[in-house]
C-alpha cells in the first residue's frame, strides 16, 4: 500500500460477513462506483455488486458509503472520504445477496402493494390523453415524478427498519404522484392500500428520505399530501368514492 492508497473496507458475505480492507490508487475526481470497480477488476474478481448506467439514471448503484445510504456512482469519493478510508456496505433494510448486492424484491412489491402502478382506460384507437401542464393536479405529479428507484430512500427511513412491512418512503412517493395522474383509473384501489396501517400514517414525518435523496425528491411532502387525502376521504368521502 503506498501513502496515496485509499483504505477501503468493503462487506463481503451475505447477510453474515465481515468487513475486509483493500488499498485502492487515488485520482482526482474519483466516484465511490470507480473505487468499487477497481476492487473488482484489479484485485478480487469474486466482489459481487451492482451498477448499469454510471450517470444517475438507472437506480441500481446504491450502496452504504461510511455509514450514509448514497448512489456511488455520482458521489464522489474526495466528498466523503474519511481522512484516507471509505467504508462500503450493501444498503440497509433489505436482504443481502451478496457482498454490496441487496434483494430489491421486497422494495419493489411495496410498490405494488401501494398500486405504484398506471393503469388508464384509453385504448390505441383513442385520442391521446390531454393533461394540461399547469393543472394543479400535473404540478404536483412533477414534484415526485423523477424517481429512478435506487432505494436509497428505503434504506435510509427508520420506520421501515422498526416495522419492515411499512411501504416505505418511495412506494409512497410513486402512489401520490399517480394519485395526481387524471388519466389513472384505480385511484380508489390505491386509496385503500396507503390508508391501512403499513401506510402513510406510519411515517414519523423526521425526513431521512427526502435528506438522502439524490434526486432531491421529497418523499415527506408525497407522504403529507396522501395524509391529507385520507384524512378528508374519511371525514367528508373520497372523490372517486367511499373509502
Ligand atoms: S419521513 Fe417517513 S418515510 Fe421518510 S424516512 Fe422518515 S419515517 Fe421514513
Ligand atoms: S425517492 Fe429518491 S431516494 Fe427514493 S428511490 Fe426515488 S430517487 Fe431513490
Ligand atoms: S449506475 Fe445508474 S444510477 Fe448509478
Amino acid at each position: 500500500m503506498s501513502n496515496t492508497d485509499l483504505k477501503v473496507k468493503v462487506w463481503r458475505g451475505a447477510q453474515e460477513g465481515e468487513f475486509v480492507e483493500y488499498a485502492v490508487p487515488r485520482n482526482p475526481n474519483q466516484t465511490v462506483l470507480d473505487v468499487v470497480t477497481y476492487i473488482q477488476r484489479k484485485l478480487d474478481p469474486t466482489l459481487s455488486y451492482r451498477f448499469a448506467c454510471r450517470v444517475g439514471m438507472c437506480g441500481s448503484c446504491a450502496m452504504t458509503v461510511n455509514g450514509v445510504a448514497r448512489w456511488t456512482c455520482r458521489t464522489h469519493v474526495s466528498q466523503i472520504v474519511q481522512g484516507d478510508s471509505l467504508e462500503i456496505a450493501p444498503l440497509n433494510n433489505l436482504p443481502v445477496i451478496k457482498d454490496l448486492a441487496t434483494d430489491m424484491r421486497e422494495f419493489f412489491n411495496k410498490w405494488k402493494g401501494a398500486v405504484g402502478f398506471f393503469k388508464g382506460d384509453k385504448t390505441r384507437h383513442d385520442d391521446f390523453a390531454k393533461v394540461e401542464p399547469e393543472s394543479n393536479e400535473r404540478q404536483l405529479a412533477n414534484a415526485g415524478i423523477e424517481c429512478i428507484g435506487c432505494g436509497v430512500c428505503y434504506s435510509s427511513c427508520e420506520v421501515v427498519e422498526k416495522r419492515p412491512n411499512y411501504l416505505g418512503p418511495a412506494a409512497l412517493n410513486r402512489a401520490w404522484t399517480l394519485t395526481n395522474d387524471v388519466r389513472d383509473v384505480q385511484q380508489l384501489d390505491r386509496l385503500r392500500a396507503i390508508a391501512g396501517d403499513e401506510g402513510c400514517h406510519a411515517c414519523h414525518t423526521q425526513g431521512s428520505c427526502t435528506e438522502r435523496c439524490p434526486k432531491k425528491l421529497e418523499p415527506t411532502a408525497s407522504i403529507a399530501g396522501l395524509k391529507k387525502l385520507v384524512a378528508r376521504a374519511a371525514v367528508r368521502g373520497s372523490k372517486w368514492g367511499k373509502l
